[in-house]
C-alpha cells in the first residue's frame, strides 16, 4: 500500500534533484564547518560545555514533564531572567524550541478576531503557526510596507499581528524593523520579529530589536531560539509580562510539552555569559560573513549567513559535495527551503573562524561553483 503511496512521490522528487537525504557527521572530523548555525563558536566552548554537564549532574538528563507540572528549575528562571534583561525585554518565556515558541505564542494570540499579517519570506514554523492558528492570514510582499498597511487599515479584525523576521535565515537580508513598528502602532497591531538570526549576531549580539530602539515596546514581541548564537536548543518569546502571562495559560505548545532539558538551559544560559564577558564575538561573525560575501561576489550579509545563488538544485548539490571532499561543510539549500525559488549555497560564518580556515574555505567555494556553473 505504502509503495503505490509514496514511490510516485519520492520518484517525481529524484526527478527534479530534490530528495533530501539525511548525512550524520563525525564528531571528530576536521571539515571548515560553514554549514552549522553556531555563529558564535559556542557549542564546543569548555565553559558551556562543563556548565551542561554540571546541570546533568544536578538535574537529571530530562526536565522530567511539562513545565507547569515538574518540568520548571531553578535554571529554566535564571534563563529566562537573563535573556529578558540582555534583550531589554521585560520578561521571557522558554520552550524546548524556537519552532514551539513561534507556535505557541501565535496560536495564543491567534482566533477569528485576530488578523495574521504575514512576510513571504517568513520562516515555516511562522508559516505552520498561521495554519494552526485559526485566524485569516495575509500573506504580503517581502517587506512592503504599504502591503502591510493596507491590510491593517482595511481589516475587520479587533486585533492583528504583523510577522517579520529581522535578519532572514536564507537570504539574509534584514527588515525595515523601525518602519514596520511605527506602522503597527498607527493601526493598532502588535508586531512579532523573530530574532532566531539576530540575538547574538546583530546589535553587538543584543540583537536588532533592541539595536533598532524597539525592546521594551508594549507593541513590539520578539521570538528567539537557543540552537543558534545560543550554542545550545530551545527557544523564547521576550516581551510584556502580561503576555507571557498569557502564553503560560493559552500557549498548547508550551502546556503540552515537556519542558526544555537543563541541560539545554544550561548550555545556553553559559553562551550568553560568555556572550557578555566576550562582547566581540558578534563583530567576529560580521567580519568573517564579508570575507565570504566578498569571495563569493554576492551582497553583503546583514547576519551570519551568505546565500551564493547557484544555477540549479542539482549544481547547488554538487557544489557542496566538492566543497566537503576539499574539507569544507557548506549548506545547500533547495525548494521548497528558498522562498524565492532559487537553490542556493548557504555559508554561515562564525566566531571561531581563523584566517586561514577562511582564505581555504573561499578559495575551495570559489572553485567549486566555479566548476558547477
Ligand atoms: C527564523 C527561524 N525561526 C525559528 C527557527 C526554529 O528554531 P528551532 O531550531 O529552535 O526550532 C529557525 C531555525 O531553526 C529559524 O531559522
Amino acid at each position: 500500500m505504502l509503495e503505490d503511496w509514496l514511490a510516485p512521490k519520492a520518484a517525481a522528487l529524484e526527478a527534479r534533484g530534490l530528495t533530501r537525504r539525511l548525512h550524520a557527521r563525525a564528531a571528530d572530523d576536521d571539515l571548515i564547518d560553514l554549514a552549522g548555525n553556531d555563529y558564535l563558536g559556542l557549542s564546543t566552548d569548555s565553559r558551556v560545555i562543563a556548565a551542561a554537564a554540571e546541570a546533568i549532574q544536578r538535574w537529571g538528563t530530562g526536565s522530567t514533564a511539562s513545565r507547569l507540572v515538574t518540568g520548571t528549575t531553578a535554571l529554566h528562571e535564571e534563563l529566562e531572567s537573563e535573556l529578558a534583561a540582555y534583550a531589554g525585554q521585560e520578561s521571557a518565556l522558554v520552550f524546548s524550541s524556537g519552532y514551539l515558541a513561534n507556535l505557541g505564542v501565535v496560536t495564543a494570540l491567534g482566533g477569528p478576531g485576530t488578523l495574521l499579517v504575514s512576510d513571504e519570506h517568513i520562516h515555516a514554523s511562522l508559516v505552520d503557526a498561521c495554519r494552526l492558528s485559526r485566524s485569516r492570514v495575509e500573506v504580503v510582499p517581502h517587506n512592503d510596507l504599504e502591503a502591510v498597511e493596507k491590510v491593517l487599515a482595511e481589516r475587520n479584525e479587533p486585533h492583528a499581528v504583523v510577522m517579520t523576521e529581522s535578519v532572514f535565515s536564507v537570504l539574509s537580508d534584514k527588515a525595515p524593523l523601525v518602519d514596520l513598528a511605527a506602522v503597527a502602532l498607527d493601526n493598532d497591531a502588535l508586531l512579532l520579529v523573530d530574532e532566531a538570526h539576530g540575538l547574538g549576531v546583530t546589535g553587538g549580539g543584543h540583537g536588532s530589536v533592541h539595536a533598532s530602539g524597539l525592546a521594551g515596546l508594549d507593541h513590539v514581541v520578539v521570538t528567539m531560539t537557543m540552537s543558534k548564537s545560543m550554542a545550545s536548543q530551545g527557544g523564547a518569546v521576550l516581551g510584556p509580562r502580561l503576555l507571557r502571562d498569557h502564553l503560560i495559560n493559552r500557549a498548547r505548545p508550551f502546556i503540552y510539552d515537556t519542558g526544555l532539558n537543563p541541560a539545554a538551559c544550561a548550555a545556553a544560559l553559559a553562551a550568553l555569559r560568555v556572550l557578555q564577558a566576550e562582547p566581540d564575538r558578534p563583530a567576529a561573525v560580521h567580519a568573517a560573513a564579508a570575507r565570504l560575501a566578498a569571495a563569493c561576489g554576492v551582497p553583503p550579509s546583514s547576519g551570519a549567513v551568505v546565500s551564493v545563488p547557484m544555477p540549479g538544485p542539482r549544481e547547488t548539490v554538487r557544489a557542496a559535495e566538492l566543497c566537503l571532499d576539499n574539507g569544507v561543510r557548506v549548506g545547500s539549500f533547495r525548494p521548497p527551503s528558498v522562498p524565492d525559488g532559487i537553490s542556493r549555497l548557504r555559508l554561515t560564518a562564525n566566531a571561531g573562524l581563523s584566517a586561514a580556515d577562511l582564505d581555504r574555505a573561499c578559495a575551495v567555494i570559489v572553485d567549486a561553483i566555479g566548476q558547477v556553473s
